[in-house]
């Protein structure tokens, strides 16, 4: 009797169990691969339009990585930084001053819908750019997990919480920790700045209005401080771009981490992880030991970032062209 009324149930909760695992397989996790049988060559295209966009114009490496790091951190890693949305848009937030790269990952985006329309994500194409640009410059090459869809919602507002150049250790650790990124990944992405430019317009606090004291940063080595100063004076341009990574600026390398140890870090953030014993110890380990693990590690942190925030399975769409929702 017990038995006869329980059976009619087995099939039913069999079922319930194939939809739920079909359903997790597809807003599941994102994978190596993922358009590996519906856009074979999705990667391979991807690759193509930035290697051509970096032999234009080498800056263009700097600019695609600094780019994935403002998408994932507004809205998780969804392409929303690319939606063009007048003066409301995510792209015109303080935040995001002098972040570009829209055109090399929109000419992508556009070959991509040519040859297998509405299947590649901008998000995707954010990510694995960022990677390509990444090895272009003799970084490590890296497999990205794709999978990602496209958000909807692109708000200034939105990004009012992204890591700024002027806050504190305590602060940029907390902004990192927010994302599910630890103190090694904010030193390690912080890596990033081994390659690329900064405007003046982020040096002049630091320069010229340190607080507390007013004056310079007193982390700025004193034989640096005035070769920074040269280049970007006190009522000088605020637009003029010097290195980030002093002397090693088109090289993906663990130079920049001896820059910000030797107090030649150009932006303060950089310099603040020298100032934290925890922040310090790690930086200072990725000089000492040899083989430095820098390379390695940072392309794990990458993948890491990456993943923030993901829209997956029935979430989010597949944009038609990347600065527009559908
Ligand atoms: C820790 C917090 C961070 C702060 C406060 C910060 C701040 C900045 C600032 C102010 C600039 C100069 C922008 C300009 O003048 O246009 C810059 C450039 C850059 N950032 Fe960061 N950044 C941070 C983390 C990251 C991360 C996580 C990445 C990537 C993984 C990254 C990659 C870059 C690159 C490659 C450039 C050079 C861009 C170019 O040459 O146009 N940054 N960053």
């Amino acid at each position: 009797m017990h038995k006869n009324t329980l059976f009619p149930l087995v099939p039913l909760v069999l079922g319930f169990l194939i939809v739920a695992s079909i359903l997790g397989v597809s807003q599941g996790q994102l994978r190596v691969g993922f358009y590996s049988k519906t856009c074979p060559n999705a990667e391979s295209i991807i690759r193509r339009v930035v290697k051509k966009a970096v032999v234009n114009n080498p800056r263009n490496a700097a600019i695609l990585l600094r780019l994935q790091f403002h998408d994932c951190f507004v809205e998780g890693c969804d392409g929303s930084i690319l939606i063009k949305n007048d003066e409301d848009g995510e792209m015109k937030a303080q935040g995001n001053l002098g972040v570009a790269g829209f055109d090399i990952i929109e000419s992508a985006k556009a070959e991509l819908e040519n040859l297998c329309p509405g299947i590649v994500s901008c998000a995707d194409i954010v990510a694995l750019a960022a990677r390509d640009a990444v090895s272009l410059v003799r970084g490590p090459n890296y497999d990205v997990p794709t999978g990602r869809r496209d958000g909807r919602l692109s708000k200034k507002s939105l990004a009012d919480k992204l890591p700024d150049v002027d806050d504190s250790i305590e602060v940029l650790k907390a902004k990192f920790r927010d994302k599910g990124l630890s103190d090694r990944d904010l030193v390690l992405l912080s890596g990033a700045h081994t390659i690329g430019v900064a405007a003046c317009f982020f040096m002049q606090k630091r320069l010229y209005n340190f607080t507390p004291g007013g004056g310079s940063d007193p982390a700025i080595n004193p034989l640096f401080l005035p070769k920074l100063k040269a280049k970007c004076p006190i009522s000088g341009d605020v637009n003029v771009r010097i290195p980030l990574d002093w002397g090693s600026q088109n090289v993906f390398d663990l130079h920049i981490l001896k820059n910000i140890r030797d107090g030649n870090a150009v932006l303060a953030s950089d310099a603040r992880l020298y100032d934290d014993q925890s922040t310090r110890q790690i930086l200072d380990s990725y000089i000492t030991s040899t083989p430095s693990n820098f390379n390695a590690d940072f392309a794990t942190a990458m993948v890491k970032m990456g993943t923030i925030g993901v829209k997956t399975g029935s979430q989010g769409e597949i944009r038609r062209v990347c600065t527009a929702v559908n």
